[in-house]
């Protein structure tokens, strides 16, 4: 969602700040701005520069008013309360009190009418700015600025990571977090507050990641951690190995583009581990995960958006090869029903991000009915789900900054393969012979995803033909089913098409009456055991005058024909066959919003990892 960056140095951090928020502006691109503290010692004063649009523009913003300071921070923001305006838009100030939040406060009315009663006046719709008076307001009651953010936070329910300056004591920074990310960089001399690693990695790498109730004040030379109680404590120093070139462009026009044709790599590096390992085995998901996956005799995972639609595909896999069930569900939709506990039952959260407040949520939920046997799948080490999760099984995918995730869903398709042939050979159900084989399939995954990368030629002439169209529908039947709702998602998220996947069979059922000459109908149809299935389908479609686009295995025997054009995909891989056919689905939604125009990294009204409800 949102971005933090905040730094206090001995040389001037404006420009640190502005390229920190370049970095972070995935994340949330309503809005920007910084807030530096300026002056002369003993008259500082705070400086502030907002705009709405692109972090660009306010940059130059703050050219045309040339200050320099050693302490401030910036935000980029994703719109929660209050509407895209500039009033709205991060630092919020009172009193000389600075300050910028990621998270929603959700008493934020009340104390909102507490403050009003003390005479506070507001300029925003925010809940933020409420933050920023109660801290001025224990201020005024004698606490220094980081007894005051501690009271403050004591104060709020919700969630929150806050970097917060004052002029009255420009020589720190204090920092606060609870349910969202933030972690403190250490410098040389010079110490940075950053909600993800890639606001700072250009100054330095050591990180300390704040945990749940944790505040941290940041002065140049020394950092130090309170717990929720107010005690002081040691945190970890990690070394973050993310490089400047996975955060940069390259020689690609689009992020999307870049994390598209980085998926061989991806795949490789996520499956290195099981390779090295020469076979599946429970030590891949950490320490002590043999006892934990031994008994599994269901599988319950939970997830969002594109993750959703991992899991749905791991279904298929699980069901058949492990031959338990496995129940797949939208992490917001099980986080507040009455669900059943299982305590023999794996709880499967996949999550990119790993800091999605949904998933997150429905974790903790599941916990609360007695899960203890969590499994986390996640693309970013230390984040707060696989925090709170027993076991981990990390993709490496490296960083997605991409808002329309891709190469995220292929690795932890992977991932979610690994962990369906491990409790089949756990549980007894996977021969030597097919051990290796699902091996051989693992090598060969790489070649294949390269292969159907380099159809993007054909992929980009059909694109010409979907830019005009203003609906789409996607069919798959089996495990290509979820792969369909893939690209679906991927088409309506970039290019603002609307687009609709069902299973082939369903389509009788009613959306049929939907497909006119308008409608351009897309179909995965790999050779599996349901291709004359899905060829039946097809031939209803174009009985009633639909064009539908295919794409076919090589050996899956498909000519062209009046209304149906197809693209034919590498031979078909066998069981990992949905992750080949994700590509052309990602490369039809590139392409289409190319021609269309669009903002393909930041499509509008999203941002990635989703910290709010
Ligand atoms: C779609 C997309 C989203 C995310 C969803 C979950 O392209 O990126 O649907 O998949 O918001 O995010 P994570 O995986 O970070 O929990």
């Amino acid at each position: 969602m949102c971005g933090i960056v905040g730094a206090i140095a001995d040389r001037d951090v404006v420009q640190l700040l502005i390229e920190g928020l370049k970095r972070l502006e995935y994340r949330g691109y309503d809005s920007a701005g910084i807030a530096v503290v300026a002056g002369e010692a003993g008259c500082e004063e705070i400086r502030r520069v907002r705009r709405t649009g692109r972090v660009a523009e306010m940059e130059a913003a703050a050219a045309s008013e040339a200050f320099t300071a050693g302490t401030g921070i910036g935000h980029t923001r994703w719109a929660t309360h209050g509407g895209v305006t500039e009033a709205n838009a991060h630092p919020h100030i009172s009193h000389g009190v600075a300050l910028v939040h990621n998270g929603i406060i959700e008493n934020h009315e009340e104390q909102r009418e507490k403050l009003r009663a003390l005479g506070y006046e507001f300029e925003s719709q925010t809940d933020t700015e409420v933050i920023a008076h109660l801290i001025h307001s224990f201020l005024k009651q004698g606490d220094d600025l980081l007894a005051a953010v501690q009271r403050a936070v004591g104060e709020l329910t919700g969630a929150y990571a806050l970097a917060v300056v004052s002029r009255h004591e420009p020589e720190r920074l204090i920092a606060a977090r609870m349910g969202c990310p933030l972690l403190v960089g250490l410098g040389e001399g010079e110490n940075f507050i950053a909600s993800d690693v890639s606001a700072i990695v250009q100054a330095t790498r050591r990180v300390i990641f704040l945990e749940e109730g944790d505040t941290a004040e940041v002065t140049r030379d020394a950092v130090r951690v309170f717990d929720e109680h107010g005690a002081v404590v040691e945190r970890e120093v990690h070394v973050s190995d993310v490089s400047l070139a996975s955060l940069e462009l390259g020689p690609y026009r689009h992020f999307m583009q870049k994390e598209i044709h980085e998926q061989p790599r991806a795949i490789a590096d996520t499956i290195e581990a099981v390779i090295d390992n020469k076979g599946f085995s429970a030590s891949l998901f950490g320490a002590g995960a043999e006892p934990v996956l031994a008994d599994v005799e269901a599988v319950q995972i939970l997830a969002c958006g594109t993750s959703y639609f991992a899991g749905l595909t791991a279904r298929y896999w699980i069901e058949a090869i492990v031959g338990i069930p496995c129940s797949v569900e939208v992490a917001s939709e099980y986080r507040y029903r009455s669900a059943v506990a299982n305590p023999k039952q794996l709880v499967v959260t996949i999550s990119q991000s790993g800091e999605t407040l949904d998933t997150m949520e429905a974790l903790k939920y599941a916990k609360s009915l007695g899960h203890d046997k969590t499994l986390s799948i996640c693309n970013v080490p230390e984040s707060a789900i696989p925090r709170a999760s027993r076991l981990v099984y990390y993709t490496r995918a490296g960083a997605e900054i991409g808002v329309a995730s891709t190469k995220a869903f292929t690795t932890q398709l992977v991932a979610l393969f690994t962990l369906t042939a491990t409790l089949a050979k756990l549980r007894g159900r996977l021969s030597p012979e097919q051990e290796g084989e699902f091996l051989d399939a693992l090598r060969q995954l790489p070649g294949s995803v390269q292969h159907a990368l380099n159809l993007e030629p054909q992929i980009t002439a059909w694109a010409e033909r979907f830019a005009p169209k203003q609906h789409a529908l996607f069919l798959g039947r089996g495990v290509h089913y979820p792969i369909a709702l893939e690209g679906a998602l991927k088409l309506k998220e970039i290019s603002y098409i609307h687009a609709e996947a069902y299973p082939a069979g369903e389509l009788k059922h009613g959306p049929l009456a939907l497909v006119d000459a308008d409608m351009p109908v897309v179909v995965i149809a790999p050779r599996d055991s349901l291709l004359e299935k899905v060829k039946s389908n097809i031939q209803e479609v174009r009985a009633r005058g639909g064009e539908m686009f295919v794409f076919a295995d090589l050996d899956s025997h498909f000519g062209d024909s009046e209304q149906v054009s197809v693209i034919r995909t590498p031979r078909h891989v066998g069981v990992l066959s949905p992750i080949v056919h994700t590509i052309p689905v990602q490369l039809l939604a590139y392409h289409v919003a190319l021609a269309r125009g669009t903002d393909v990294d930041k499509p509008r009204n999203l941002a990635k990892s989703v910290t709010v409800e």
